[in-house]
C-alpha cells in the first residue's frame, strides 16, 4: 500500500515538474518562432511601415498569419499608434498597452521597445503574445505584435502528462511484482535497497530532468525529420501526420464497397476475396497504416457469418490492423439505392460515354434512405465530437451534410472517384440541387483533377444561394466554407503484392505457360471491370486494325483482356458483355491461326496476385477508357514492371493521362491512331522504353497514395485550425467585453 502511495505521489510531483518544464520550453518554442517569423519578414516589413502604406502592410501581416498557430498581427509605430493588423485583431492586445510593457522596467516614452512575450490563460485556451521591435538602419521604428495559438502545446503537455502517469502506472505494477518476488526469494540486502527506492525512500526527481530534455530534444528532431523529409511518403509518415495535425488516432472511411468481401470456399470455407475496385485499392492501404473503421455494404454471401455482434468484422484476414462496420441492404434497397440511383443515374450522368442516365424518383427515396442509414452508423463508429471522416463516392453525395447535422464539428471530407460533369449536364438529375447541397456539407470535396474541381464550382455557383471564393477554391454557404481541391488518387508504394510475386521473367514464363503461347509471341494486356466507360470494344478494334495493317503479327501477337464481371443485374452491363464477347469470337475468327488466337477474353474475377502476374509479363498494357476519373490499372501496370520494361498505352480522357505523360496517350474513339500507338509500342526499343518507365515509376512513388491522403488530411487540419483560432478570436472579444 504504502509502495503504490508513495508511487502515486511521486508521478503526481514528475508529472507537476514536466508539465512546468514542458510549458517553459513551448514557451521559448513559441517566443523563438515570432523572432524568426519577424527575422524572415523584417526588411520587407520595414519598407512598408508607414501609414500611408496600409494596404500593403496588411497584405503581409495576412500572409506571415498564414501560417496555421499565428492567430493575429498588428504593426504598431514608434508611437504606440496600430498602423496595420490583421483583421479581427482583439482589442485588449492593443499596441499602447503591449508597447508599455515591452517597455517596461523604463517608463520614458523615449525609451527603445525590446523583445517581450507573455502568456494569457483564457477560458478558451492560451495566447502567446510577443512585441517583436523593427528597426530600419539602426533605428528602431515601432514593433509587430503577433499572437499565437497554444492550443497545440496544452495538447502536447496533456498527451506528455498522460504517458507519464501511464508509465508509472505500468511501472507500479511491475514494481509490485518484482517486490514481491524480492521479498519471496530472498531478503537480501540488494532487496531491501530495491525495495526501497521503490517504496520512496530514495527519489530520483532530479535525474528525471536531463532524460526528459532529452527525449523532448528527440521528438522534436523526429518531428522536424518527418516535415521535411524527402519526397516519398510512407504508411508511418501518414500515421504522424494524423496524430501530429489531426490529434486523431483512427480514420472513419465511408464507402459503398467492402475491402474484404466474405465468399463460401468450395472447400466448405469462408475465404475474403478482394473486390476490383479502384477505391478500395488506393483506400486499403491507408486504412491499414492508419487504423479505424471502414463503414461499407456488406454484399458478401457469407459476410454475415463472420461479424460480431455489432456487424464488425476485423481485417486485413492475417493482420486485423482495422474494422469493417457492414451495413445491410434489402434487395429492394440494393436495386434503389446502388443499382438504380447510382449506377444506372449518377454513372453514365458523371461519365461521357453516351449512356442515357435513368432517374427514378423511387430509387432517390432509396438513395435518401440508405444515405441516412450509413450516417447513422458513422456517428455511431466515431468516438469524439470533432471526427475525422473520408466519405467516398457518388454513392453518398447526401452523407456529409447530414453528418454535419450530427456533428458540426467534424472534419468530412468528401472525395468524389468519378468525373464530376459540367453544370449544364449536371441539371439533367431532377435532384442536382441537393446532391451538391449534400456534399457541401463536407470540410473538403476532393476530385482527381482541377477541370472537375471547376465544373463543380461552377454547378454550386449555378444552382444554390453559396459564395465562390475563387481564391481559396473554396464554396461559402449558410457560414460554412467547403474547400474544393484536386487530389489525384494513387497507389501504395512499393504495392505489396509485388512481394509475393517471381521476378517478370519468371512471371512471364508462368503467363505464357496459362496462356499456351509461343516462345517468340507478344502479349498485350487490359484489366478493367466490364464496364461500358472503359471502351473495351474501342480496343479490340485496335488490335484487329493493327492485324489489318500489320500482317507480321498475325499468328504472333494475342491480347488478353482480364475482365471483371460488374453489376450485372443491369442489362446495358449484361449486354455489354455479350457484346464485347461476340467482337472476340469475330477478330479470333479472323486471325486465329493453329496455335494462337489475337484476343484472348478471360471473364472472370482475378485476384491481386494474378493481375500483377499479368501486368509483369505483358509487352504493353493498353487502357482505353472513354472517360475516367483517374484510372488506376495504369498506374498498377506501372509499379509493377520493375524491369522497366514494357509500354504503356494511355486514353486521353483517363484522369491519369494528366500525370503519366510519358504514355502513348490516345484517343480511344481513334481506332487508326489507337491502332499505331499499339504498333508503336510493339516496336519500342528497350532503352525508350526503360526512360519512359522509369519516369512514370519514380512519378507514383513520389505521389503515391499515402501522400494523396496526407495532402487532404493536412488541408483538412489547416481549415479545421482556422476555424478554432475564429472560434478562439471571438471567445476573446467576448471574454474582454
Ligand atoms: O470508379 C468508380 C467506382 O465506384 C470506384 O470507386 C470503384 O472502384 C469502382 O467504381 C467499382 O464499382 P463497384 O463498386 O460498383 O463494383
Amino acid at each position: 500500500m504504502a509502495l503504490i502511495a508513495s508511487l502515486v505521489l511521486l508521478a503526481w510531483i514528475v508529472a507537476g515538474l514536466v508539465q512546468d518544464r514542458t510549458s517553459t520550453w513551448f514557451e521559448l518554442d513559441l517566443a523563438l518562432r515570432a523572432r524568426l517569423v519577424v527575422t524572415g519578414s523584417r526588411a520587407s516589413l520595414a519598407a512598408d511601415w508607414m501609414p500611408e502604406r496600409r494596404a500593403e502592410l496588411e497584405r503581409q501581416l495576412a500572409e506571415i498569419a498564414s501560417d496555421e498557430r499565428v492567430m493575429a498581427l498588428a504593426a504598431c509605430g514608434l508611437d504606440g499608434e496600430m498602423l496595420a493588423s490583421t483583421p479581427g485583431f482583439p482589442g485588449q492586445f492593443g499596441c499602447r498597452g503591449i508597447g508599455s510593457l515591452a517597455r517596461a522596467g523604463n517608463a520614458s516614452p523615449e525609451a527603445p521597445y525590446r523583445e517581450w512575450s507573455s502568456v494569457s490563460r483564457l477560458p478558451s485556451g492560451g495566447i502567446h503574445s510577443s512585441a517583436i521591435p523593427i528597426t530600419q538602419g539602426g533605428s528602431q521604428i515601432g514593433f509587430l505584435i503577433l499572437l499565437q495559438d497554444m492550443s497545440y502545446a496544452e495538447r502536447r503537455e496533456d498527451l506528455a502528462r498522460t504517458l507519464l502517469i501511464t508509465s508509472f502506472g505500468a511501472l507500479g505494477l511491475l514494481a509490485s511484482l518484482l517486490t514481491i518476488l524480492a521479498a519471496r526469494l530472498s531478503r537480501k540486502a540488494w532487496g531491501a535497497e530495491v525495495r526501497g527506492i521503490l517504496q520512496g525512500e530514495k527519489t530520483y526527481q532530479p535525474d528525471f530532468q536531463p532524460i526528459l530534455r532529452d527525449v523532448h530534444d528527440l521528438v522534436e528532431r523526429i518531428l522536424y525529420d518527418q516535415e521535411n523529409a524527402p519526397e516519398i511518403w510512407t504508411a508511418e509518415r501518414l500515421k504522424q501526420t494524423l496524430r501530429r495535425h489531426l490529434h486523431g488516432e483512427r480514420l472513419v472511411i465511408v464507402a459503398n464497397r467492402e475491402p474484404y468481401i466474405h465468399q463460401h470456399a468450395p472447400d466448405g470455407g469462408i475465404h475474403a476475396v478482394h473486390p476490383a475496385s479502384g477505391l478500395v485499392t488506393a483506400l486499403e492501404p491507408v486504412m491499414r497504416a492508419c487504423s479505424g473503421v471502414w463503414v461499407a455494404h456488406g454484399s458478401g454471401a457469407a459476410d454475415r457469418e463472420v461479424v460480431d455482434k455489432h456487424d464488425r468484422v476485423r481485417v486485413p484476414p492475417s493482420e486485423e490492423s482495422y474494422q469493417i462496420r457492414r451495413i445491410w441492404l434489402t434487395p429492394e434497397e440494393e436495386q434503389g439505392y446502388y443499382y438504380g440511383f447510382s449506377n444506372e443515374g449518377l454513372w453514365p450522368l458523371c461519365h461521357v460515354a453516351h449512356t442515357r442516365p435513368k432517374f427514378v424518383a423511387e430509387d432517390w427515396a432509396h438513395y435518401k434512405a440508405i444515405n441516412e442509414r450509413f450516417a447513422n452508423a458513422v456517428c455511431q463508429e466515431v468516438d469524439t465530437d470533432d471526427p475525422i471522416i473520408l466519405v467516398q463516392d457518388y454513392h453518398f453525395a447526401l452523407v456529409p451534410a447530414l453528418i454535419r447535422r450530427r456533428l458540426p464539428a467534424a472534419t468530412v471530407i468528401m472525395f468524389w472517384h468519378i468525373p464530376w460533369p459540367n453544370s449544364e449536364r449536371i441539371s439533367i438529375c431532377p435532384w442536382h440541387r441537393e446532391i451538391i447541397s449534400g456534399l457541401l456539407g463536407s470540410s473538403i470535396v476532393g476530385f482527381h483533377t482541377q477541370f472537375h474541381c471547376n465544373n463543380f464550382i461552377d454547378s454550386a455557383d449555378s444552382y444554390l444561394e453559396a459564395r465562390i471564393d475563387r481564391e481559396q477554391h473554396a464554396v461559402v454557404r449558410r457560414g460554412h466554407t467547403t474547400l474544393i481541391r484536386p487530389y489525384p488518387i494513387s497507389l501504395e508504394w512499393p504495392v505489396r503484392w509485388l512481394d509475393s510475386l517471381p521476378a517478370p521473367e519468371e512471371c512471364r514464363r508462368q503467363v505464357w505457360d496459362q496462356l499456351g503461347l509461343k516462345p517468340d509471341a507478344l502479349l498485350g494486356l487490359g484489366v478493367d471491370r466490364l464496364d461500358y466507360t472503359k471502351g473495351i470494344e474501342e480496343r479490340f478494334l485496335a488490335v484487329e486494325r493493327l492485324l489489318d495493317r500489320c500482317p507480321e503479327y498475325r499468328g504472333r501477337f494475342s491480347f488478353v483482356q482480364v475482365a471483371a464481371p460488374s453489376r450485372t443485374k443491369i442489362g446495358l452491363y449484361s449486354q455489354l458483355n455479350d457484346r464485347v464477347e461476340e467482337l472476340a469470337a469475330r477478330i479470333n475468327e479472323r486471325f486465329k491461326t493453329e496455335d494462337s488466337r489475337p484476343i484472348i477474353l478471360l471473364r472472370s474475377h482475378h485476384e491481386p496476385p494474378d493481375v500483377f502476374r499479368f501486368f509483369r509479363a505483358a509487352d504493353l498494357c493498353y487502357v482505353s477508357s472513354l472517360h475516367d476519373g483517374m484510372n488506376l490499372v495504369a498506374k498498377e501496370f506501372v509499379a509493377a514492371r520493375e524491369d522497366m520494361l514494357g509500354v504503356l498505352i494511355l486514353s486521353q480522357f483517363a484522369g491519369a493521362a494528366k500525370q503519366l505523360t510519358e504514355a502513348l496517350i490516345v484517343n480511344p474513339y481513334d481506332i487508326e491512331q489507337a491502332s499505331r500507338a499499339l504498333e508503336a509500342a510493339l516496336r519500342m526499343p528497350q532503352t525508350e522504353q526503360q526512360v519512359r518507365m522509369r519516369s512514370m515509376r519514380s512519378l507514383i512513388a513520389r505521389f503515391n497514395v499515402y501522400r494523396w491522403a496526407g495532402d487532404m488530411l493536412v488541408d483538412a487540419a489547416r481549415l479545421r485550425s482556422r476555424e478554432r483560432l475564429a472560434e478562439r478570436l471571438t471567445a476573446i472579444d467576448d471574454f474582454s467585453h
